[in-house]
């Protein structure tokens, strides 16, 4: 994955997710990116939710316009983030999933479960998820009726 400059990602998990979130980071760091690691760092139990939320608030304040969340299923973090009404955060399992959240849902966030894919597949799907871009056209219209107020 090639980032043309030092483009901002945020990352963060829970307590499940360490591990995957330090191989993921080293490829993002290795691909250019700047890396905003918004923890958590250790093996003590947290909950998901309060690193979910934050991601989602520093995308709101503009650190960083893509992120990666992990935590054991990918689903707790992923609802916590896509609760924030800027947030489209896909939960990913293979490079085709990967694609099309972006071609097709402009996916924001990647989330991963660090308890269902092996750490191979999950640096794949992040490079397929980086490389990708929204298809526009029908699928703008759908993006919009995700906007509820
Ligand atoms: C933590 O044990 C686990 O519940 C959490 O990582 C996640 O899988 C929740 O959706």
């Amino acid at each position: 994955m090639d980032a043309v400059r030092q483009e901002p990602i945020v990352i963060a998990c829970d307590h499940a997710g360490v591990e995957l979130k330090e191989i993921l980071a080293a490829d993002l760091r290795a691909a250019g990116f700047a890396v905003f690691d918004l923890g958590t760092n250790g093996p003590d139990s947290v909950d998901y939710p309060d690193f979910g939320n934050k991601l989602a608030e520093a995308i709101q304040r503009g650190d960083a316009k893509r992120g990666v969340l992990i935590c054991g299923t990918g689903i707790g973090i992923s609802i916590a983030a896509n609760r924030h009404s800027h947030i489209r955060a896909a939960v990913v399992h293979n490079t085709t999933v990967a694609r099309l959240a972006r071609l097709h849902n402009d996916a924001n966030v990647i989330a991963f479960g660090a308890r269902i894919v092996g750490s191979e597949v999950a640096r794949d799907c992040l490079k397929v998820f980086l490389e990708t871009e929204f298809e526009g056209g029908r699928h703008e219209r759908r993006i919009d009726k995700l906007t509820v107020s």
